[in-house]
């Protein structure tokens, strides 16, 4: 069983990996002031770069995407230049990386945006604390058409720089409650125009970002990141989310992006809202191009993911951080080292 995930995929007319282990994306919070990866960054990626993929932490799409501080950018002249030297280390050692790109939306603070409100789907009210800032998440104002128009060309703009830094492809990030996650959900979406009104206008951001993005760099090389359940940052599953995942699913089938990776921190968590489906499973039964199943999976659930389902991959966080040797731990079939949250003050 154990060769199955170590065998390669072909992911998309232009990119087979080498086995389906795909790191997952992790904050770090190590960005310099201005946003440029730091130089320890090149090492911490170039070390994993056996995985079959590596999804890089979350990166700003333009300085109003921002919701934490030192977080990545890729907007700038020196953002490129910056991560050009981490897509060199990963290449020279023969891997894979994609850029995930990000908007914060509401999650964020008026302390980053010169007092004014974070954007969202709608105006609403988060009661939750920001990361460790010390700042509490609270009101958010709702996208004008001319905002979500700029964004959907930010997007396409961080995807044609992503291309420029020598990145094999991007990932959209619409998980985990962040901005593209806003407009998907209920909760947070109360528009009444086309971007809110059906099910399939509540799918409209997402989709145009990714067609945008698709339309920049060809759909070889976008990914889409997705949590249909609600699990983070106040998002809470509605009945009618899952017509909302049709809709996008649809649309997403014509466009033939290399993938859908589910954002999610434990895929065992079954959801009555998806059908009393988990997340991979919904997404699985639902869309027919390639998934990438993450949350909570260790060795054994992954080795038995993969056998049943052979037209996926797996992602690794925690174990990613713990463990820089993972593939050839698991190579070895030996033991991994468990991640700790004292991990994260250093990149190593
Ligand atoms: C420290 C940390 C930072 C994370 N940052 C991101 C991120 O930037 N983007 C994202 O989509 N998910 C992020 N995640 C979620 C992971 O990608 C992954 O889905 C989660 O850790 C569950 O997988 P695991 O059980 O294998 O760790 C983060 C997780 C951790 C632990």
């Amino acid at each position: 069983m154990q060769s199955s995930i170590l065998t390669p995929y072909t992911l998309s007319s232009e990119i087979t990996l080498k086995n389906k282990v795909v790191m997952a994306p992790m904050t770090r919070r190590f960005a310099d002031g201005d946003g440029c990866p730091s130089t320890e960054s090149i090492n911490y990626y170039a070390k994993r770069s056996d995985a079959g993929l590596i999804i890089t932490e979350g990166t700003l799409i333009s300085k109003d995407a921002i919701g934490y501080g030192n977080i990545p950018g890729i907007y700038t002249s020196d953002h490129i230049q910056s991560w050009q030297k981490i897509t060199n280390a990963v290449h020279r050692n023969g891997g894979h990386i994609f850029l995930q790109i990000w908007h914060c939306g509401r999650v964020s603070h008026p302390n980053y945006h010169a007092g004014k409100l974070p954007i969202s789907a709608s105006n609403t009210i988060m009661n939750e604390p920001l990361g460790n800032s010390g700042l509490m998440c609270g009101e958010s104002r709702k996208a004008t058409i001319e905002d979500i128009n700029n964004i959907i060309n930010d997007y396409g703009q961080a995807a044609e720089n992503a291309i420029k830094a020598g990145f094999d492809g991007v990932e959209i990030h619409g998980a985990n409650g962040y901005l593209i996650d806003q407009f998907l959900h209920h909760c947070t979406n109360k528009r009444s125009d086309e971007y809110g009104k059906t099910f399939d206008d509540k799918s409209r951001f997402c989709f145009n970002v990714t067609k945008e993005c698709v339309s920049r760099i060809g759909a070889s090389r976008v990914g889409l990141r997705l949590s249909p359940g609600g699990h983070m940052s106040e998002i809470s599953t509605d009945i009618n989310d899952k017509n909302v995942f049709f809709a996008l699913f649809k649309k997403l089938e014509k466009l033939n992006i290399c993938y859908i990776h589910i954002g999610n921190f434990d895929d065992s968590t079954v959801y009555k809202e998806l059908n009393n489906k988990t997340m991979t499973q919904f997404v699985r039964d639902n869309y027919s191009g390639t998934v990438i199943a993450s949350g909570g999976y260790r060795k054994h659930e992954s080795l038995e993911f993969l056998e049943s389902n052979p037209s996926n991959l797996v992602a690794f966080g925690r174990p990613f951080i713990a463990n820089p040797n993972l593939i050839r731990k698991i190579k070895n079939n030996l033991p991994w080292k468990v991640y700790q949250k004292e991990m994260l003050n250093n990149l190593i």
